[in-house]
């Protein structure tokens, strides 16, 4: 690893395939260096080139505990509509070195008095896996459900089984899908929730979970990251008020990144909605809201955006930055 940079350089030492759209790459220093150790929930930033020329970043959770394997796993869901990350990920082969980012951590295990609740849906089952595992290894209890929408779909079908994890599948209805008030009745204190999957279940699953009484800081939530990117996104523009700048984000790319691209130095925490510290003030425009964290009413406002994951309505947004 450059300690200047955090970056590491890894050699792929198998890809299998899970699913038909899924694959799993163990990854190993490509130096022989011992590779960072991670507690369950990190994730790999991974550099690939998109369909249009230029390179990207891509986040990808480690699946299996930091051990003596002295390895990391990752899945990537190869996704026909996004940015070409994935479909150049499903390319790579045996032997190839990749560069990342050493793990970082948004989205860590908070064990607690009370069985910790993991509920994955999709490609986000890999920080979730890497949890049970974890807990398992420990001989700790845990309750780990597992939605999908087809057993052929599946990623990890025999571990999470072998982990003792519920799996669901909706068949692509997600009136079908996990029963949430059922699962989600009975908070306790020192009971932590976790949640890592599409849009659509996080957004579910925090919403009920608040309804149902559970204290916001004992729920937890990540985002795959094809999430943040959503099938239709178009480029707009933002032009700064304060600054005099003007910026084209496009759809790969959140507005947060355009900013620290252009040396705005905004700032953020979570980078995915969740804790209001990127939000800024709309002059002119209307934000396509995707945060957690916005009310309703400063929603309907749209004064008021968050960075890393809203877009805009628009051609053109305003902001007084
Ligand atoms: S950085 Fe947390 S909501 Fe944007």
């Amino acid at each position: 690893m450059s300690a200047a940079t955090d970056m590491l350089e890894l050699v792929v030492a198998s890809v299998t395939s899970l699913t038909p759209a899924i694959k799993a790459f163990v990854l190993r220093s490509a130096n022989g260096e011992p590779l960072p150790p991670f507690a369950p929930g990190a994730h790999l930033g991974v550099q690939v080139m998109q369909a249009n020329g230029h390179a990207g970043q891509r986040a990808y959770s480690l699946a299996r505990p930091h051990g003596a394997a002295d390895c990391y796993e990752i899945a990537v869901l190869h996704e026909p509509q996004g940015a070409g990350g994935s479909a150049w990920m499903h390319d790579v082969r045996e032997g190839a070195v990749l560069t990342s980012h050493a793990p970082r951590n948004d989205f860590a295990l908070h064990r607690g008095d009370v069985a910790p609740l993991l509920v994955a849906g999709g490609i986000g089952i890999t920080p979730l896996l890497c949890m049970a595992r974890a807990l398992a290894a420990e001989g700790q209890a845990f309750e780990f459900v597992y939605a999908t929408r087809s057993e052929e779909a599946t990623a990890y079908l025999h571990e999470v089984r072998a982990l003792g994890g519920t799996m669901v599948h909706d068949g692509g209805d997600p009136s079908r899908g996990i029963d949430l008030r059922a699962l989600l009745a009975a908070p306790a204190a020192g009971r932590h929730l976790h949640v890592c999957g599409p849009r659509g279940l996080v957004q579910a699953v925090v919403d009920t979970a608040r309804e149902l009484g559970w204290p916001g800081d004992h729920v937890h939530f990540e985002l795959f990251a094809g999430a943040l990117e959503q099938t239709g996104d178009k480029a707009f523009e933002v032009r700064t008020l304060r600054s005099g700048r003007t910026l084209t984000v496009r759809p790969e790319q959140s507005l947060l990144d355009v900013l620290i691209a252009a040396g705005l130095d905004p700032l953020y925490d979570c980078r995915q909605g969740d804790c209001g510290v990127c939000a800024v003030d709309v002059a002119e425009g209307v934000p396509d809201h995707r945060d957690h964290n916005l009310s309703p009413r400063e929603k309907a406002g749209g004064k008021t955006l968050c960075t890393c994951v809203s877009r805009a309505k628009t051609p053109v947004l305003v902001l007084d930055i």
